[in-house]
């Protein structure tokens, strides 16, 4: 095995995260669209460790049910009660007998650190010839976190708890982050030795540290700049911290890889989302899951894409889509509402208060305004007349209704799948088609209209009705008699 490739690492998430204050686990709550688990393990994936090992406790049957999903190469261990974090990694290692080689332990709720720091933190340790390297951080505030003590001349000696620390050793601002690179053998030789002689009555990881110097191995540390990225959540006023600085980061990054963000502050882009150069993002726009945005398209303002893939060149005003594919060029909203299977072709328009489920738009078809359009496939340059309703549900199956490559529906149709309007085909205002209609008719059904003549000033008399209708119907008598007047004034 290449020396840079850990034998393990451990991630520990076995804890209950009670400042939550939730029904589910701390770690299942996510940020930028993953879990904060799922963060953790994405980064331990990326060193390629032998062995990817992912301590669980509480809440275990979901997390694990999650991480098969997104995390399938990772295995578990469980920690029935929750001794400690030393404790935590004796389970794992209990699980893995044999391991040599360095071991790196992580956390499940430090959402921004990178694989690129624990890369760093791994290198450190292989090139110093380390027994234990801790990844530490200075922060302004070192307040809850344990301290990390050196020796006269600058070596690392232990790491005290904050509970455990005189008031001298709490003045230290240099912090254990709580990860470390470790010898497989030195660590597993210190976690025998651990007691639960402290304030808290666990068994510390951090003692390891301890031990390891005091037996005379070569102990150090890799303090890390960037202390957001050694930040755990421990409730949800860090979660929207965390979660917020996520996001600046991700959308700095498309910035600079050249996207236009107007207002990167009410933009919210998952860590999964992809986007190509010349995007331009209104604000107040969520693009989620893994929606993707082509060159030149502009989505917002006010907008939630997820798992949406827009095309080149189109335009996304106001919209909430689901699974959608909006072709190149296409235009979108406003207030639309798009949902799972729908397929916008190249141009096609879905306009105002229009809602697509399951709906493929042919090139250049266009659905303008107010309808419901679900289970269809609209031809290409077709025209759904405003009001359009494809009625698909039959209170108990769905089904599917076409409509002909450059048809033309008039507005306030209703189209009761299943149903077919051939190609060239126009439906006339106000129908509700029911049986299919071959390409170039012309369909037809509706009530046909009858005007029932004085009906207004019989049924409905001393009404503002009928005295609007009187007066218009003497206007209209006046005016025939001028005209006659007139008529035979000029010989007529
Ligand atoms: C720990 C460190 C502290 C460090 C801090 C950084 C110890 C004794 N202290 O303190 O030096 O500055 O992290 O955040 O290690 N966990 C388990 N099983 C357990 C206990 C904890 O899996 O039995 C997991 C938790 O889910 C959590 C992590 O380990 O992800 C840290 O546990 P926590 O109790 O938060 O440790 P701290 O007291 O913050
Ligand atoms: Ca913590």
């Amino acid at each position: 095995m290449s020396p840079d490739r850990p034998a393990a690492v451990v991630v520990l998430a076995a804890g209950e995260g009670t400042r939550m204050r939730s029904s589910i686990p701390k770690i299942l709550h996510a940020v930028g669209g993953r879990s904060l688990v799922h963060h953790a393990v994405v980064a331990a994936a990326e060193l390629e460790p032998a062995h990817l090992v992912v301590v669980v406790g509480h809440g275990r049957d979901a997390v694990v049910a999650h991480l098969a999903d997104v995390a399938p190469k990772a295995t578990t261990v469980v920690q029935e009660q929750q001794l400690g974090t030393g404790h935590a990694v004796q389970c794992a290692l209990a699980d893995l007998p044999d391991i040599e080689g360095t071991v790196v332990v992580t956390y499940g709720d430090v959402p921004l650190l990178t694989a690129a720091i624990l890369r760093t933190l791994v290198d450190a340790h292989t090139e110093q010839r380390n027994a234990v390297t801790v990844l530490t951080a200075h922060l302004g505030d070192p307040s809850g976190y344990g301290r990390v003590l050196r020796s006269e001349n600058g070596s690392v000696a232990s790491v005290v708890e904050q509970k455990d620390a005189t008031e001298e050793q709490c003045e230290i601002r240099e912090v254990n982050s709580g990860v470390y690179a470790f010898d497989a053998a030195v660590l597993r030789d210190a976690l025998a030795r651990l007691d639960t002689d402290n304030a808290q009555g666990e068994l510390y990881l951090t003692d390891v540290v301890g031990h390891a110097t005091a037996a005379g191995h070569r102990v150090g540390a890799y303090a890390v700049q960037d202390t957001w990225a050694v930040e755990g959540v421990n409730d949800r006023v860090q979660l929207a911290a965390l979660h917020r600085e996520l996001n600046r980061r991700t959308v700095a990054a498309w910035m600079r890889a050249g996207v236009s963000v107007v207002d990167p502050a009410t933009t919210w882009v998952d860590a999964d989302v992809t986007l190509e150069p010349d995007v331009l993002l209104e604000p107040n726009t969520l693009l989620r899951g893994s929606t993707h945005v082509a060159a030149g398209a502009s989505v917002g303002p006010n907008c939630l894409l997820v798992d949406t893939q827009v095309g080149a060149g189109a335009e996304v005003v106001s919209t909430t889509s689901y699974g959608a594919v909006i072709g190149p060029g296409a235009t979108v909203g406003p207030y639309t509402y798009l949902r799972p299977g729908t397929r916008l072709g190249r141009g096609a328009k879905a306009g105002g208060f229009v809602e697509l489920k399951a709906a493929e738009l042919g090139d250049d078809a266009k659905v303008p305004h107010l309808s419901y359009v679900g289970d269809a496939s609209i031809g290409e340059g077709a025209n759904i007349g405003a009001g359009t309703i494809v009625a698909n549900y039959d209170g108990v199956a769905k089904h599917r209704t076409v409509v002909g490559a450059h048809s033309f529906v008039g507005s306030d149709s209703v189209l009761v799948a299943p149903v077919e309007i051939g190609d060239g085909a126009y439906v006339a205002a106000g129908s509700t088609v029911t049986s299919n209609v071959s390409p170039g008719a012309l369909a037809v059904a509706r009530g046909k209209q009858r005007n029932i003549a004085g009906w207004v000033a019989r049924r409905r008399a001393g009404t503002r009705t009928a005295a609007a209708a009187e007066r218009a119907v003497a206007m209209m008598h006046d005016k025939t008699q001028q005209d006659t007047q007139q008529d035979e004034r000029s010989g007529g």
